[in-house]
């Protein structure tokens, strides 16, 4: 079955050859085609113009055919969320009162709340009830523009539940129409009852949780919470090392409440990925300059919790690559919406349009590894795309903060209704 969608106001961020990551001055330099059209075939996309050039001998198969009139309107590469937490047991808005009268994010995790409320609730939910809590919120992710999703666990924080967790995460991806990845995060909080003992459960996550999810085949790439008050460098270090032989690289939590040598270990066991990053010195932008390792930043959680921000500008003035996801998860960021995170990354980033695209497609396929296949507009990439409204152009995307823009998704060539 094909597709065609046709007078393409703006087909943005075209590429002749997919890039691996856009880093450094390259981040805004997005293609963008005016009066265009998209040829898509059996979930691919199979060519694309402008309509001055477009020929009908393209079209092969004519019995089945869709051809939509995009008159006025653009066409994105449906956006790829490399970070969220969204298999969790329930909202948790009491918190949200909490930090409003004063209580900071980590005075509450200390009260037990935080982390440890989901991890709490989640022992008392059955496979099948977060599994449809989890489908609402891809649904509705998918209806923002996201054609790709990193989902970790971490709300467990026991063996039983950490692959209860991770089954459901395995249940989206063979059920959902979005490319989906799984991320063991058993270090995510220290259990209370290991309080004072905090290398016991490193023992577990090691001996016990990790062989059992490399046995089941559960998870793409292993996570740690390494930062201040959660777990350290040397227990995060031994996590990497034991996930290595299971050959999972690491995709982690760092530098969110200090320069706490998370980007250093990340990039030792050549990380994927570092997320967050408010905490950024030269130090650590030399190390990832060095790098495989796509630094992440994710400014729903720091506008959510009033974070310092992340020094994004230094590292795209460095050459860096940024990607930026949504933390879609109860506690410090409660949404999903990548247009808002283009928003944020625009007004309190100082980001330009092209460059928040990039960063939240090309840079976040990357930290998935699929920047082969997703986060462009590329012959013979997945044909996942989404349609706006009738809209100026492009840069109104980030700038009509609050608008939803989206008229049309389509996943692997096909129209999400
Ligand atoms: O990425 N920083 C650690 N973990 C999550 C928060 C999870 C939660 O509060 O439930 C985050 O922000
Ligand atoms: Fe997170």
């Amino acid at each position: 079955m094909s597709l065609l969608l046709t007078n393409i106001k703006e087909l943005v961020h075209v590429e002749e050859v997919a890039s691996k990551w856009k880093a450094g001055h390259d981040m805004k330099d997005i293609q963008i085609l005016n009066e265009a059209y998209l040829l898509m075939k059996d979930g691919l996309i199979e060519d694309f113009g402008l309509m001055k050039d477009f020929s009908e001998t393209l079209i092969t198969d004519t019995d089945e055919l869709l051809e939509i009139d995009c008159t006025g309107k653009c066409v994105f590469p449906s956006f790829c969320d490399s970070h969220t937490h969204i298999v969790y047991p329930k909202s948790r808005e009491e918190e949200f009162v909490d930090k409003i009268n004063g209580l900071s994010y980590e005075e509450i995790a200390r009260r037990g709340g935080g982390i440890l409320n989901s991890a709490r609730a989640i022992q008392e939910m059955i496979e099948d009830e977060l599994f449809e809590s989890a489908v609402e919120r891809v649904s509705e992710m998918i209806a923002m523009g996201t054609g790709a999703i990193e989902i970790k666990s971490g709300y467990g924080l026991n063996t039983e539940s950490e692959l209860k967790m991770l089954r459901v995460i395995k249940r989206l991806k063979a059920e959902m129409p979005v490319e989906i990845k799984a991320t063991f995060l058993g270090a995510h909080s220290i259990p209370m009852e290991y309080r004072g003992k905090q290398s016991e459960y490193v023992d577990l996550v090691i001996n016990e949780m990790l062989p059992k999810v490399a046995e089941e085949q559960l998870a793409d790439y292993v996570d740690v919470f390494c930062d201040q008050g959660f777990f350290t460098v040397e227990d995060t270090d031994r996590i990497l090392e034991a996930a290595a032989k299971y050959g999972m690289r690491p995709k982690i939590h760092a530098n969110e409440l200090g320069l706490t040598g998370g980007i250093q270990v990340g990039v030792k066991y050549n990380a994927l990925s570092v997320d967050h990053l408010e905490f950024v010195g030269e130090e650590e932008i030399a190390t990832l300059k060095d790098s495989e390792t796509m630094p992440t930043v994710l400014p729903g959680a720091a506008f959510f919790l009033e974070m310092k921000l992340s020094p994004v500008r230094e590292m795209i003035e460095a050459g860096l690559p940024v990607a930026l996801a949504s933390d879609y998860n109860p506690g410090s960021s409660p949404s999903g919406n990548m247009k808002f995170i283009q928003s944020l990354g625009c007004i309190k980033y100082k980001m330009l349009p092209e460059e928040v695209i990039a960063a939240t497609t090309t840079n976040t396929a990357y930290a998935m590894d699929l920047s082969a296949t997703h986060g462009s507009i590329a012959k013979g990439k997945v044909a996942n795309v989404f349609i706006t409204r009738e809209i100026s152009g492009y840069k109104f995307m980030p700038y009509a903060y609050g608008s939803d823009l989206i008229d049309t998704v389509i996943l692997k060539g096909q129209i999400v209704e």
